[in-house]
């Protein structure tokens, strides 16, 4: 198993539009094994392949306490929703940042597991939010994008100088 590196934004690489997988083989479930791990050490509760520079529709996330309960997402689509909701979200490429966006409040899913087996999935809550971050990445779009301009901007200049004060700090 392998940590992965995390694209951070803006990198433009994020705003890539992943490939559906065509058929769940070794490289794939290699891949989700890493992706669980990479986001298990970061840690967070949701991973995107998008986020570590692989455009194929593939996301893992996990909400639970004790961190026992993945759940593989595979050419995953959301085929109804519901309800409106604020939902506060951050994310593993945007360190630091926590801001407030709408999300529906409720989704039904279809989607394969981590063995290419066909799932449907109705939910609320944490869960849906968190799908709908996760889908969005493998769209190309990062969560403070739904943002106003205003702070998007102000968001990526702090980043940017973050990301110079980091590179500044490991040749120094
Ligand atoms: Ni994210």
């Amino acid at each position: 198993m392998a940590l992965l590196p995390i694209l951070r934004f803006p990198d433009s690489r994020l705003r890539t539009r992943a490939s559906p997988v065509a058929a769940v083989d070794e490289d794939v479930r290699r891949l989700i094994r890493d992706m669980a791990e990479t986001m298990y050490a970061a840690p967070g509760i949701g991973l995107a392949a998008t986020q570590v520079n692989i455009h194929k529709r593939i996301a893992v996330i996990d909400i639970s306490e004790d961190r026992s309960n993945l759940l593989v997402l595979i050419n995953a689509r959301i085929v109804e929703r519901a309800g409106e909701c604020d939902s506060e979200e951050g994310c593993l490429s945007v360190p630091g940042v926590h801001e407030t966006v709408k999300r529906a409040e409720w989704i039904k899913l279809r989607a394969l597991d981590g063995n290419g087996k066909p799932f449907e999935l109705e939910t609320g809550g944490l869960l849906a939010i968190c799908i709908q971050h996760e889908l969005d990445h493998l769209d190309g779009k990062v969560f403070v994008e739904y943002l106003s301009r205003l702070k998007l901007n102000r968001i990526k200049t702090r980043l940017i100088k973050q990301a110079q004060e980091d590179k500044d700090a490991a040749t120094a």
